[in-house]
């Protein structure tokens, strides 16, 4: 059929043709952006799922709905390589001076520029750049002691003041929120807190891996009462189906029934294999209604297609041990799996290989969805390495049993 009509749309963050089975976490939003911008308590919140859910799909989402509530956003992405004030003050500054513009001077907004002067200058952040349009002297004192938790929670009080006094609420998203070092998320989660206390219009909106949950219960105790956690998970029943067919609809195809069912049992109703799916069964379709023998034909291209891309990309990012422990892994299944079971396949001590599973919970590859367990962050991905790496390899020998020693 014609590609250029192709509804669908497999990417990264890119918006699909129809967002569906996410009304309640998009509902939720709505009143905690309308009650922060009356000065009501709410809740700031986390989007947890797994990869290729629609996390970023929803937090762009939800920053249009806070624009449209006159809100002032701003929008980093938790980097493994950048620090969080060097990513936070070039947009903090942005913001600062445009709620200077906005009418006649504010004590409370240039403050809010001099204390984030003060910040910059204390994690020596380079000025260039920045110190344009900012011919302001710093708040000495205030925000510039060195120390990320006490400096951060001044500058975003400031921040959050001088929302407050332009009556102009703000929201920081931040995606990828599971790469934020400890000290930096301690120190948004106790920034977050004192704003909520205050009742000061800013509201923190972040999406992450699972492990996001434990990360930030490690880094604040309160951290589960300060803030919700929607899970973003895989579409269920009719969201599924509406997925395909809707975006169809709108070019006067259809599936048919049991075409529609082969693509939910393969992609597991995981938006972005839902995205893929559909794309290459369009393209390989001659004709509406999309049968299941094109469904069956697409699926080698669609599964080389993830191979190289989706799955790839996440594969290059590991060393050789890594791969291995992953590749024992995906010896057990989908999982989630006992810790000593994955070490059992690898004939090592579970202990031997905990720093090992340690980085790859940093590196955004696994988590541990209870004590002891372990799963992978990526969906199929256990398919995807026995594809990559038919073979198991044991990380060393076995040693010589006492019997054969004998
Ligand atoms: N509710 C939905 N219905 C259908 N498709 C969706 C939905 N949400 C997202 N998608 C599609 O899924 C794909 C992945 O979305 P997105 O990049 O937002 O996921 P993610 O959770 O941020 O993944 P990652 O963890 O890899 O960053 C995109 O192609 C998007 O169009
Ligand atoms: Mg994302």
């Amino acid at each position: 059929m014609d590609r250029v009509r192709n509804p669908f749309a497999p990417g990264a963050g890119t918006p699909p043709p129809a967002l569906v089975g996410r009304e309640e976490v998009l509902e939720n939003a709505q009143v905690t952006l309308a009650r922060i911008k009356e000065g009501r308590p709410a809740k700031s919140f986390l989007l947890i799922g797994l990869r290729g859910v629609g996390k970023t799909v929803l937090l762009n989402r939800i920053q249009d709905m806070a624009q449209e509530h006159g809100y002032r956003a701003i929008a980093i992405e938790a980097p493994e390589n950048k620090r969080l004030p060097a990513l936070l003050v070039p947009s903090l500054r942005q913001v600062l001076l445009a709620l200077d513009r906005v009418e006649k001077f504010n004590e409370v907004v240039k403050r809010g520029l001099r204390v984030l002067k003060s910040f910059a200058g204390a994690f020596k952040l380079s000025l260039g750049q920045f110190d344009i349009g900012l011919d302001t002297d710093p708040e000495l004192g205030t925000a510039d002691s060195g120390d990320l938790e006490a400096d951060l929670s001044e500058l975003l009080i400031a921040v959050a003041q001088a929302a407050a006094a332009r009556q102009v609420p703000m929201a920081i998203f931040i995606d990828e929120m599971q790469y934020l070092n400890e000290d930096e998320l301690s120190a948004l989660i106790m920034a977050v807190h004192k704003i909520a206390q205050r009742r000061l219009p800013l509201l923190l909106i972040g999406a992450g891996l699972p492990q996001l949950v434990g990360l930030t219960g490690k880094s604040k105790s309160y951290a589960e009462r300060l803030f919700d956690f929607p899970k973003i998970g895989a579409l269920k029943g009719q969201d599924a189906r509406n997925a395909l067919e809707t975006p169809v609809r709108g070019e006067n195809v259809t599936f048919e029934t049991v075409a529609l069912d082969e693509v939910i049992s393969v992609t597991q109703g995981y938006p972005y294999f839902l995205q893929e799916w559909g794309y290459q069964t369009w393209n390989m379709a001659d004709a509406s209604p999309i049968s299941l023998d094109t469904v069956r034909a697409a699926h080698s291209a669609v599964i080389q297609r993830l191979d190289d891309s989706f799955f790839r990309v996440r594969f290059d990012r590991l060393t050789p041990r890594e791969r291995d422990y992953l590749r024992a892994m995906a010896e057990l299944g989908a999982g989630p799996h006992r810790s000593g079971d994955i070490a059992d396949v690898l004939e090592v001590n579970v202990h031997s290989v905990a720093p090992l599973r340690s980085a790859l919970i940093k590196k955004g590859m696994i988590y541990s969805p209870a004590h002891g367990d372990t799963a992978f962050t990526v969906p199929l991905f256990d398919e995807f390495m026995k594809r990559i790496m038919p073979d198991l390899k044991r990380r060393k020998p076995r040693s010589p049993t006492s019997a054969s020693l004998l």
